[in-house]
Formats: C-alpha cells, sequence, structure tokens
C-alpha cells in the first residue's frame, strides 16, 4: 500500500496541467478559477481545514533531535481539486517554510496566522489530483487550546509529547485540519539512535545506520489529523495480540511501567469487550503510548495509538479505547458535537467498569457528580449540542453526554440501544455524522417518537426530570 501510494506521487509529480476546456472564453465548461475557503467554517474553529480540495493522502518525513529541539521535515500532500483553484490554503502553524511546490512545480505562498496561502502554477482544475510538498525546519510549537491546555508539539525531557485535539497537527504538519477531511498517512521520522518514533499504524520499518534510527509507520485507515501522532522518547516497546488477531504495540516510559502494567495488560480484554458491544474493532492494529508528559495532564485517542501523559488508570484505557469507535472510525462532523465523542467514550468507560465488577453503570448514573447533581449547577445550564469551546473538554459532554446515552437505553431497551450503537458504528464506519444523524437513526431503530426526550436531554437545557 505505502509502496503504490510512493509510486503514484513520483507520476504525479511529473503530470502535466491539465488543459483549459475547449469553447474559448465563458463557453461551456470554461475553467472559473477561484481561491478556496480558508476554512470549512465550523462552528469553534472557523479556520480549521480549508475549501477547494481534499487530502487524501500525507507523507510526512522528518528528522528530530530532541536535544536541539529541531525538526527538518518534508511533507507531501496528495489531494484532490473540488473546484477550480487558483489559490488554496494549508493549516500550519509549524517552523519557517524553506520550499514549496505544488505538482513538482515552485508555488507562492504567504503565511497569515494559522493559514499558509499557496498559489500554484499552473492553476488547478477541479477534479484534478495533484501534490503538494512543503519543506520546512526549526522547533514547532506548543499550541494553547481555549481550555487553556497545551497541545501540538510537546517537548518533554526525551523527546516530544504529540496530541493534536482540536488543533495540534498544524504544529508539525501542513494540512487540512478539520475531522470532515480524514486521509491516510505515512510517518517517516530520523531520530538519534536509542529514540523511538511512535506513530499511528503499523510499523513498516526500524533501521539504524550511523547512530540514527529511522522509523516507517503506516496508517492505512482513514485517520482525521488531530488524531495523528509521531510521540517519541525512551520507552519500552511491547508487542502482542487480541484473542481475535489484532495486534498490539505498546510504547511505555521505564519510569511508568510499573505504574501501569496493570492497565496495559487489560488491552486485549477492554478491546475483545467492545467488539461485542459495540462491532468489530475498526482498525487493523491497536496499543497505546505511555510517557512523562507532566504539562499535559490529559489523555487522548490518537488513532490505533491513544496516547497518555502518565500511567492510566484501567478507566481512561477504556475510555480512549472506545474512542477507536467513537471518534476516531465514526467522527464528528463540527465540534459543536463533541458530546458524540466524549459521551459515548464515557458511557463505555462507565459499562467496561460495570463489566469488569465496579460500579453498575445505572449507579454511575445515579451518583453525586451525574444525575444527582443540583438542578441549579452550571452543569444544567449548559446544552449537551453547545457546550462552547472553552467547555468541549468539560464534564457536559463527558458526564451529561454519558447520561443521555444512559437515559435513552433505559428508554428504548437494550436490544433497540445496542443495535442503535452497532448500526452507528457500522454506518458511519470511517465516516463523519451529527447530532441529527444519531436522532434519526434511534428513532428509526426504536420505533418510538423520540422527540420529546432528545429536547429535554440533549438540546435544551436545564436538568430533565421526565422522559
Ligand atoms: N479527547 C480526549 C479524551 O477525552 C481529551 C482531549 C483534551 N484536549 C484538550 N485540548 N483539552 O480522551
Ligand atoms: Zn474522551
Amino acid at each position: 500500500r505505502a509502496a503504490a501510494v510512493a509510486a503514484g506521487l513520483t507520476v504525479l509529480a511529473g503530470a502535466q496541467p491539465a488543459l483549459a476546456a475547449p469553447g474559448g472564453p465563458g463557453g461551456p465548461g470554461e475553467p472559473r478559477y477561484s481561491a478556496g475557503a480558508p476554512g470549512v467554517g465550523d462552528p469553534y474553529f472557523p479556520k480549521e481545514g480549508n475549501g477547494g480540495f481534499d487530502v487524501r493522502h500525507y507523507d510526512v518525513a522528518f528528522s528530530y533531535d530532541p536535544a536541539t529541539r529541531r525538526m527538518d521535515a518534508t511533507t507531501t500532500i496528495t489531494a484532490v481539486a473540488t473546484q477550480d483553484l487558483d489559490r488554496f490554503d494549508l493549516d500550519f502553524r509549524g517552523p519557517a517554510i524553506s520550499a514549496l511546490t505544488v505538482g513538482g512545480h515552485p508555488a507562492s505562498f504567504r503565511r497569515d496566522g494559522q493559514e499558509l496561502v499557496v498559489t500554484p502554477r499552473p492553476k488547478l482544475k477541479s477534479g484534478k489530483r495533484f501534490t503538494v510538498q512543503v519543506k520546512y525546519a526549526g522547533t514547532p510549537p506548543v499550541i494553547t487550546d481555549p481550555d487553556d491546555s497545551i497541545e501540538g508539539w510537546v517537548p518533554t525531557d526525551d523527546g516530544a509529547f504529540v496530541p493534536g485535539e482540536p488543533q495540534g497537527s498544524p504544529a508539525w504538519l501542513p494540512g487540512s485540519d478539520h475531522p470532515t477531511d480524514k486521509a491516510t498517512f505515512t510517518f517517516r521520522a530520523t531520530v538519534p539512535e536509542g529514540i523511538t518514533v511512535v506513530g499511528n499504524g503499523q510499523l513498516l520499518s526500524q533501521t539504524t545506520t550511523g547512530g540514527r534510527t529511522t522509523f516507517v509507520w503506516d496508517s492505512t485507515e482513514p485517520m482525521a489529523t488531530y488524531l495523528a501522532t509521531v510521540t517519541l522518547g525512551r520507552f519500552q516497546v511491547a508487542r502482542s495480540a487480541t484473542p481475535s488477531g489484532i495486534p498490539i504495540y505498546t510504547a511505555v516510559d521505564p519510569r511508568l511501567a510499573s505504574g501501569s502494567a496493570a492497565t496495559v495488560a487489560r488491552i486485549p480484554d477492554i478491546v475483545e469487550y467492545f467488539s461485542s458491544l459495540f462491532g468489530p474493532y475498526p482498525f487493523t492494529s491497536t496499543g497505546a503510548i505511555i510517557d512523562q508528559a507532566p504539562d499535559v495532564g490529559y489523555a487522548l485517542e490518537s488513532q490505533t495509538k491513544p496516547i497518555f501523559s502518565s500511567a492510566p488508570s484501567l478507566e481512561t484505557m477504556a475510555h480512549e479505547l472506545a474512542h477507536q469507535w467513537f471518534g476516531d472510525s465514526v467522527s464528528l462532523t463540527r465540534w459543536s458535537d463533541i458530546w458524540l465523542n466524549e459521551g459515548f467514550a464515557t458511557y463505555a468507560q462507565w459499562l467496561w467498569t460495570e463489566h469488569n465488577g465496579g460500579a453498575t453503570a445505572q449507579r454511575t448514573f445515579d451518583s453525586a457528580d451525574n444525575y444527582g447533581r443540583a438542578s441549579t449547577s452550571s452543569f444544567w445550564r449548559t446544552a449537551l449540542t453547545d457546550p462552547g469551546p472553552v467547555s468541549m473538554f468539560g464534564n457536559v459532554p463527558y458526564n451529561r453526554g454519558a447520561m443521555t446515552l444512559h437515559a435513552l437505553r433505559g428508554k428504548i431497551g437494550d436490544a433497540a440501544f445496542f443495535t442503535l450503537l452497532k448500526g452507528w458504528a457500522a454506518g458511519h464506519k470511517y465516516g463523519n455524522a451529527t447530532t441529527a444523524d444519531f436522532v434519526k437513526e434511534a428513532q428509526s431503530v426504536s420505533g418510538a417518537d423520540l422527540t420529546g426526550f432528545f429536547d429535554v436531554w440533549l438540546f435544551k437545557k436545564g436538568k430533565p426530570t421526565t422522559w
């Protein structure tokens, strides 16, 4: 697969530009060139993503030295124009660019905040497959989110911790940073010998020459940019497999090895249990990256390789693995629908806890941290479908989201509820979905009129009392 993609790039780089359509100016089929939109207009992050083209593949080749924090990178994007383009944007917050070509031809570019504005010569006709190659070098930045947490490229004492949700990947990767533009990825990373680079997907090769090691990781299933990682540092690596044969690759900071061993040992059980509830695990590999990144303070469901900034609890591991179905394979369409990720992963975590002999999901629902909260608390004064960018990773999408699913399960019964979740995972596999899709599917699977139910649980503020 990687070889085929690489071969494709060589051909594309030398391809001739599309000729203008016949018919002369104003004739039928005459291209009408314009600039692609600088963003996809997400309500929370309007500049994330770009209009006018669709990214198919990222090939990210770089070297990095933790001692100097310098990256030298060449990223090659393969994309298809969806309009006649005389200009387009990429999202990029990374270090200085030394060269940029489109289809092998030098293109002019300028940087404007998080936007990299590219003017291709020749112009690109709608439907044309093209490559953009960007060379850049320097130290990738740490990015601060609306909730003040950090992401992007976070240096650690032995490498870098690389989380990207919701807007961190442009720190090191020019592209279209919105979950609606998924692509496949190849990472080729060269680091000093002794450092391990862990990327998404499968490790294709690891070769050491002259004191430097190159890791090639290939992510062959579509992935949103915020789920990309190339976390690197000193790790203990272990390989195993789930009972159904999915390869597991774990990389654990030796300082966290004893504190995380019991949790890591349960990865196969968790993946099997969720497969029984939600349908087959959606990707061809799984694993975890457990690193010491004390300033980060959260974990992230990076595709096939969730990343943890400290030794994770079993619940956190279950949460990040559940995201592989809900968030990674089935992705949101706009960030305001974050409950489709966090509410689902949190509910899966409750189910795992019950399955593992802990509190029942009903008891967690009822607890003082959940339904037991006072009706006057801010928890109930925030609508689940619009938590805002500052609170998108707060209690409401997580806990109120999980409660909504538990309440729905009670309303429509276990059979319809789990059919709904399996259908959700299967029907939107590798795609994107919205709250409206979920409401529609819940109604059709259950045959019930759930308008009143969703009104109080999803759309309205206030503590639901009857449903
Ligand atoms: N999706 C992650 C999780 O719940 C949390 C990411 C938090 N990111 C942030 N920028 N606050 O597993
Ligand atoms: Zn989560």
